[in-house]
């Protein structure tokens, strides 16, 4: 496969949806990028990576974030006695990123790890297995993508905490329920901090080489069973944007997560994990130009997962 040729054509079909979306501001820092940046990278499982654009270009991930956190709580927990999966589900909620609604009649057990309410369950986790939730996580991206510059964006984490009455609320309501291990104020403030990592589409398509290697770390050494994975990449294709995951799987057919940064990491099992990011974004919080580039993508070379 040239990779490179179908980039270059990829980011020629996304160009006309580049600045169709809307840039996030309901966190006023993420405000600050401009519309029409786009850019697309492919990591392979050997290492060898590609990309077209702003691939370089580094931006917030949001919660993106959201599938390395789970992928490090089952890497530690290997679905023993304390499995995450008693505290957080794995159906498709069908409502909004950061909606409060489905909580109360399901006992303060989130429907899924990459809805808001399910992410702080599974950092909440992570903050109880490693004593600092999100410098953990820091640490690992900056391993397994080869970038020992990444860093959180102190401005998108102050300016996410001074608007996070929202997780706020979804935090301390699962604490009514017991469903939370440490202090909200302590699970809110790492779950912003590892939303406000910035990263470039190059960092993410590296960094999540493991769930193309059926979970194989970038050294080779194993992070996650080859099930465990499969597990991620499963709950990605069903929850990965929300409730536009039914639309996405229609389009694209690849397991994918996004943020409102604007990027969106996307999996083929056994090839290869890219990473596309383009600020604006639908209704639903997912990058138009994002979708359009995955969707043009399998279309081209016939790599979806069905
Ligand atoms: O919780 C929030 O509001 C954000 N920090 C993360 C949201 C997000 O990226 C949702 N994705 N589309």
């Amino acid at each position: 496969m040239d990779y490179q040729a179908v980039l270059e054509e990829v980011a020629a079909h996304a160009r006309p949806y580049v600045r169709q979306g809307r840039v996030a501001d309901y966190i006023p820092a993420l405000e600050r990028v401009s519309a029409d940046r786009f850019g697309i990278a492919v990591a392979d499982i050997n290492g060898e990576v590609y990309g077209v654009g702003d691939w370089e270009t580094p931006f917030s991930v949001q919660s993106i974030s959201k599938t390395f956190s789970l992928a490090l709580v089952m890497a530690q927990s290997h679905g023993g006695h304390d499995s995450i999966w008693r505290r957080v589900g794995r159906e498709p909620s069908g409502t909004p990123f950061n909606s409060l609604v489905q909580l109360e009649a399901e006992n303060g057990i989130p429907r899924n790890p990459f809805i808001n309410a399910g992410a702080l369950v599974v950092t909440d986790r992570l903050q109880t297995l490693t004593g600092d939730a999100s410098t953990s996580m820091l640490h690992f991206l900056r391993e397994e993508s080869g970038n020992q510059d990444l860093a959180f964006d102190q401005a998108v984490a102050d300016s996410e905490a001074e608007h996070g009455d929202r997780n706020a609320a979804l935090a301390h309501f699962m604490a009514a329920f017991g469903n939370l291990e440490n202090p909200v104020p302590s699970v809110i403030e790492h779950y912003f901090w590892q939303c406000s990592i910035e990263m470039s589409c190059r960092d993410l398509a590296v960094a999540g080489g493991f769930l193309a290697r059926h979970g194989l770390r970038a050294d080779g050494s194993r992070l996650l069973e080859a099930r465990e994975a499969k597990r991620i990449n499963a709950v990605m294709l069903t929850c990965g944007t929300y409730d536009a995951a039914g639309e996405f799987a229609y389009r694209v057919g690849l397991p994918a997560k996004s943020g409102v940064g604007g990027g969106i990491i996307a999996v083929i099992p056994g090839r290869c994990t890219l990473c596309v990011w383009s600020p604006g974004l639908d209704a639903r919080g997912n990058s138009v130009a994002g979708a359009a580039a995955l969707d043009h993508f399998t279309t081209l070379t016939g790599w979806s997962v069905f």
